[in-house]
């Protein structure tokens, strides 16, 4: 049996993790969400001490990232003292670490794929903090990754799909940046491409600590919006402004559209184009 500790488990991704649970019979999971605080150290010392952890999927982090220009001290203490420290006992109890990162990180300013060796240039304090906190993965001695992912959506937690269908449920006018281009992410699919590649078995920094994974293909965020009420079979109108329409305090990146040539081909993933993946994410819905 692997014993499997998820961090952040009520988030949109941990949540993921626990419904793939029931179909890993081989696996033990061990689910912990805030009572198992990643910024303190000595509780997670105690905890790595009386479980034996095989493996580390690191999905708790600081998200928010307009409130992250305000709180930049929590979000710095979250995602990257708190990403030292797992990484830190990761090392100390030879540990397996799977650690999540940011499309964020990047800057943006070419319309060209990013890939894993594009220099770093994060434009708001969210992508400061979480590739401050990649740095621990990078230099530590025990085998770990980063996936940098983008644009993650699901049914738990708040994200882009679900304001959305609630803007349509209330009847809300729908305005929708159109100049923000980037790469939706079903946190279901990246969760059971996670299993994957811990089921490969195949050395996870074999290849370099870094991986970007999204779903296939790129959008925009209107034509995101456009898609989920396509897919909907509803008629609603999504009203396209430019990024200077909100007066958001983060900047974002303008182009974060990655390559995932890598992931895909290291761990042989065969990852669904954002278009499938919504569809069948707003069809499951509907159920
Ligand atoms: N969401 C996106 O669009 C997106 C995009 C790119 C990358 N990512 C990355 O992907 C990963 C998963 O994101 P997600 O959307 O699943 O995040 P999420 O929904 O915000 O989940 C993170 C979980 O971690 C918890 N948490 C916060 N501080 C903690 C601490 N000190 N100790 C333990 N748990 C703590 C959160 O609790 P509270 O909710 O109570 O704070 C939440 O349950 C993160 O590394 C994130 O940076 C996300």
């Amino acid at each position: 049996m692997t014993n499997i500790l998820v961090t952040g488990s009520k988030g949109q991704l941990g949540s993921e993790f626990k419904n793939i649970a029931l179909l890993k019979p081989n696996i033990n999971f061990y689910f912990k969400d805030k009572e198992l605080d990643i910024t303190k150290k000595s509780q997670l010392d105690n905890y790595f001490f009386k479980n034996d952890i095989d493996f580390i999927i690191n999905t708790a982090a600081y998200t928010d990232v307009n409130n992250a220009e305000i709180e930049k001290e929590k979000a710095d203490l979250v995602n990257e003292i708190g990403t030292k420290n797992i990484v830190e006992l990761s090392e100390k109890y030879n540990c397996k670490l799977i650690h999540y990162s940011t499309d964020y990180v990047y800057d943006g300013k070419n319309k060209i794929p990013i890939t894993e060796n594009n220099p770093v240039n994060p434009l708001n304090h969210y992508g400061i903090s979480k590739r401050n906190g990649e740095i621990f993965i990078e230099k530590s001695s025990c085998e770990s990754v980063i996936i940098r992912t983008s644009w993650l959506y699901s049914t738990y937690g708040n994200n882009f799909v679900k304001t959305i269908l609630e803007k349509i449920y209330r009847r809300e006018k729908i305005f929708v940046v159109n100049d923000q281009f980037g790469c939706p992410t079903n946190a279901k699919d990246l969760a059971f491409d996670t299993l994957k590649i811990i089921d490969s078995g195949i050395k996870l920094d074999n290849h370099g600590k870094i991986y970007n994974y999204s779903n296939l293909g790129y959008t925009n965020w209107s034509n995101f919006a456009k898609k989920i009420i396509e897919f909907l079979n509803i008629e609603y109108e999504v009203h396209e402004v430019s990024s200077r329409f909100f007066k958001s305090p983060a900047v974002r990146p303008q182009y974060t559209i990655t390559d995932k040539s890598k992931i895909k081909n290291t761990f042989n993933l065969k990852i669904l184009n954002w278009e499938e993946s919504l569809k069948t994410y707003l069809c499951n819905l509907k159920k």
